[in-house]
Order: structure tokens, then C-alpha cells, then sequence
């Protein structure tokens, strides 16, 4: 303490050493700095002031129960969170060190594999950071499948192509393009936001390294017709295979319609993809993938590793991870059961109809087919001319975000795929902690939004949405030291969103 203080005698604001007089948080040196931002700090700072300045600063983030526009789970039990947390030191890699995490592993894919139908003994599945990572895992297989086989059969392997419908979600584009894959594209229309099967199975040739089915589109949620894609395939005895993204689908589509044939009950699907983070309820940062059988991941793909001290198969584009995710995954798969799982998903289901039907009732036109034939989300836009439009409007669906973002709620406006004229829609994910009352009390903001939207000068709305776009919403100024090398990478004209305004998630 410095010997004035010690005396008693007072002294003015700038002569305090906040630092010698530390009693709390707030009247330390720290309260009164700006938080390191470009350089590592010279010293320490006390753990209590570091997590109280991180914190701080984070509770300018958004609340994530009103994140409609996310998947991901945002709500666990206090019991897989203490279970997650306990793992948290656990680099899943390490089996050897952590056996029964490995084996919780391979009981989790073991459950995913039979709730997906997979042969008995025959399946063989991983888990992975999330859908991403699976679905490049998934890509990788086929694309080795058919190289080999063109290889043995003496033919070119320089052209690989993969087919699919211009509603896949983005990491689809970088899966092809990073595994250098000629993307071929079934276009969405302003009526169909699905592949067409004929159309998909039409595309297919010699390069084909397969065909991708959607269970449950990011748009619009809507399940594409994996059996009508593997009928046409048989009939024309064709052997391309088709990978099932159900990311979304995988933990719902089983419990809400149990006869819909999606899954390896289809001869031609070889290998399915499910987040475990979405549906599977479980905290960002796992996923999983699941083959018919190692016939269809050659085996050069699979890396035997012995330096962590056992002999272990390795088949993912990351090394280390964190060994919780997985845990979460075996403490609600096993806490819910297939009743608890059913149980929600349902509720999930009615609560989606009831919004879907309220926006009906406001006026939107419902995209998404909702009573269980797609996943529990609202897809809507403002009716168009020939629809009703409400006359002399001065707003769309992206000044409805911005202002619905000025409520708190994040529900993000989307331009949808090609060839659907540019259409602009909304998306309302229900999520497991999206209860019926959280419902009404959004049903309620979005009426009073459009009431805004409709009293509200066309000049008030621009300005308000370019204060929010430039200030409050990822779009903001934020002090970034990669920010002129990321320049150069602005305004890419290779992607579908830089090709034709297809866009994810901008709100
Ligand atoms: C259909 C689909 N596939 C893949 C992904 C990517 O999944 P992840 O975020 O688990 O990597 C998503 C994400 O929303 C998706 O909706």
C-alpha cells in the first residue's frame, strides 16, 4: 500500500494507484484499460479480472435461447454439463490413455449406426468436429472408391464430378473444391427447394463419385427423396452411390417419422452424416459419419497410429480434440432413450406447425412443409404480387430481421438458392429449449414489427437497417489485424452465394 493511503491522508482520482489500492475488480488498474487487443500482454493479470473482463465484454454477445437462426444446441442438463466439464483436460485421440472414453465412442456409433438401419457387423462409423468435417470424410471415401475402380479399370481419374442440389449447405461447395471435385449442380426453383431425382440421376456419368440427398435442407428443412433418387439408380443399374446429408434430419426424421425410408433401408445410400450438436442435442462440436461397410472407405484412408502408446485406426482431418462432446453424446442418448428423443422431437414438430400457422395467419407465405414431413422450422417470406402483397411496401425480409434484431430474436433473411428469381425468406429454427410460451412471445414481436415495418418511412427503415448492419450484427467494424489481407478475399465470384447472391445466414 502506498504510504499516503497508509497514513489516511486523501488523495485526488489520478493520483490513485489503482493497483496498490486493489480491493475488487473494478477498482484495479484493469477496470480503467482498454483489454489487450493487438500484442500478448507484458505481465499477469489476476484470474478473477481476467474472467471478469472476458465476461464483460461477451455480454454484448447475443443471448443464444433467442439464436433462431442456429441448429446448435443451446441448452444441456446440469448433469452433461458437469459430465462435459470433468472431460474437458481428455484429448479424445489419446485411447490409450483414455480407454472408456474410446469405448463410450464406439458405443455412440455403434446406437447411430443401428438407429440409421446400418447392416449388422458390417458398419463402420466416426465421430468427427461436426456434419463438416463428416460430410469431407464421407466426400474423401467416394471420391477413393472411384478412382480405384477407374484406376483397375485403366481409365482416366483426372474429372471427378459430384452431384447434388443447389440447397446444400455451404460446406458441400468446400468440400468439392478443396478436394478438387467438379460440383454439379440439380437447381432449386420457386416451387421445388429440393434435387430433383430424375434430373440428379440424369446428370450422372463416368466421373460420378456420387450423389447427395439432404435430410432436411438448411433452407427450408424439407426432406429430399433419398429412395426416389436409389430407385432410379437400380432401375437403370446404375452403381453411383448416394451419401445422405443428415445433418439436421438424422436425430429427427427416425423419431417423428419412423417409415420414412432415408437411411441405409435405401440399397444405393453407402454413407450417411449427422451433427450430433444439432438434433443430438448436444453442445457445439460433434458429429458423426457412418458407413454401409469398410467396403465403402478404402482402406488408404485409414491411418494405423501407435505413438500415444496403442495401435489405433485414424480416419479424421483434425488429430487432437476434446474428448467432452462424445460424452455429452452417450449421456443423452442414454439419459433420453429413444422415448426421450421421440418425446421432444414431437413437441419440437407441434411447436413449429403452431408458429407456422400463426405467420399464415399474419400473412407470410410458409415455405416449409412442417407436420413432421421436414424439420421442425419455419421457412416464410412477405406473399409476392400475385400473393397479396401488401401495397407500397417499402421493406423485405431483411429489414424484418434487422428489426426483429432490435428485439433481441436473431432470425436471419436469406436469398435462396439459384434460380428461384433471388427469393428472399426467413427461417425460425426450433430448437429443443424453443418452448410454446417463448413462441407467443415471438409471435407477438413479429406483429409488432411488420406494424413498424408498415408506419415506418422507407429512409427511417435503410437507415436503421445500415445503423444495425454497420454496428450491432456481425457485419460491424470490429478491430481486426487481418482485416486489409481479408480485403483481397472480398467479393469471391467462385461460390454459389459470389455467383448468384445465394446467401447463408446474414441477418
Ligand atoms: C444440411 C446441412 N449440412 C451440413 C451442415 C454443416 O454442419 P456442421 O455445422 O455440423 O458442420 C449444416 C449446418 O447447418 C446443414 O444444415
Amino acid at each position: 500500500m502506498a504510504p499516503a493511503a497508509r497514513a489516511g491522508v486523501k488523495r485526488s482520482a489520478d493520483e490513485v494507484d489503482s493497483q496498490d489500492d486493489f480491493t475488487s475488480v473494478y477498482g484495479s488498474r484493469y477496470a480503467i484499460q482498454d483489454l489487450p487487443s493487438a500484442d500478448i500482454p507484458d505481465e499477469s493479470m489476476p484470474p478473477e479480472i481476467a474472467y471478469r473482463m472476458i465476461k464483460d465484454e461477451l455480454s454484448l454477445d447475443n443471448n443464444p435461447k433467442l439464436n433462431l437462426a442456429s441448429f446448435v444446441s443451446t441448452y444441456m442438463e446440469k448433469e452433461a454439463e458437469d459430465l462435459m466439464m470433468e472431460a474437458m483436460s481428455k484429448n479424445f485421440i489419446d485411447f490409450e490413455e483414455y480407454p472408456q472414453t474410446a469405448e463410450i465412442h464406439n458405443r455412440c456409433a455403434n446406437m447411430i449406426a443401428n438407429l440409421f438401419h446400418a447392416p449388422q457387423n458390417t458398419a463402420i462409423g466416426t465421430s468427427s468436429v461436426g456434419s463438416s468435417e463428416a460430410i469431407m470424410l464421407g466426400v474423401l471415401a467416394m471420391k477413393r472408391r472411384w478412382k480405384q475402380r477407374r484406376q483397375a479399370e485403366g481409365k482416366s481419374t483426372d474429372n471427378p464430378n459430384i452431384i447434388m442440389s443447389s440447397a446444400v449447405q455451404v460446406c458441400w461447395e468446400k468440400a468439392a473444391r478443396y478436394f478438387e471435385i467438379e460440383e454439379k449442380y440439380v437447381n432449386c426453383t420457386r416451387t421445388r427447394f429440393v434435387i430433383d431425382p430424375k434430373e440428379a440421376v440424369d446428370m450422372c456419368d463416368e466421373n460420378t463419385i456420387g450423389i447427395v440427398a439432404i435430410l432436411g435442407t438448411t433452407y427450408t428443412g424439407a426432406y429430399e427423396d433419398v429412395k426416389a433418387i436409389s430407385d432410379l439408380l437400380v432401375e437403370r443399374k446404375s452403381d453411383v452411390p448416394i451419401h445422405v446429408d443428415a445433418a439436421s434430419g438424422g436425430f429427427v426424421a427416425p423419431f417423428v417419422v419412423p417409415d420414412l425410408q432415408w437411411d441405409f433401408r435405401v440399397e444405393r445410400v453407402v454413407s450417411i452424416n449427422v451433427s450430433g450438436h444439432k438434433y443430438g442435442l448436444v453442445y457445439p462440436g460433434v458429429g458423426w459419419v457412418v458407413w454401409r461397410s469398410s467396403e465403402y472407405l478404402p482402406k488408404d484412408l485409414i491411418f494405423n497410429i501407435n505413438y500415444l502408446g496403442a495401435e489405433q485406426s485414424s480416419f479424421t482431418l483434425n488429430f487432437s480434440k476434446g474428448a467432452s462432446q462424445v460424452i455429452g453424446q452417450y449421456y443423452q442418448l442414454i439419459r433420453l432413450g429413444k422415448a426421450g428423443y421421440r418425446h421432444i422431437m414431437c413437441n419440437l414438430t407441434k411447436t413449429a406447425d403452431y408458429l407456422a400457422d400463426a405467420l399464415r395467419e399474419i400473412g407470410f407465405v410458409v415455405m416449409s412443409e412442417g407436420h413432421g414431413k421436414s424439420l421442425p422450422l419455419v421457412a416464410f417470406r412477405f406473399p409476392g404480387r400475385d400473393e397479396g402483397e401488401i401495397e407500397d411496401k417499402d421493406f423485405d425480409e431483411f429489414a424484418l430481421a434487422q428489426y426483429l434484431r432490435a428485439r433481441g430474436w436473431v432470425i436471419p433473411a436469406y436469398t435462396m438458392a439459384p434460380e428461384t428469381e433471388q427469393m428472399k425468406m426467413m427461417r425460425i429454427v426450433v430448437r429443443e429449449d424453443f418452448s410454446k410460451s417463448r413462441c407467443e412471445l415471438l409471435i407477438k414481436d413479429i406483429k409488432l414489427c411488420c406494424q413498424h415495418l408498415e408506419q415506418d418511412s422507407e429512409q427511417f427503415i435503410k437507415r436503421l437497417q445500415e445503423h444495425m448492419g454497420e454496428h450491432i450484427t456481425a457485419g460491424r467494424k470490429i478491430r481486426d489485424p487481418m482485416s486489409e489481407a481479408k480485403e483481397a478475399f472480398k467479393n469471391e465470384q467462385h461460390s454459389l452465394q459470389g455467383k448468384t447472391g445465394k446467401s447463408h445466414a446474414i441477418c
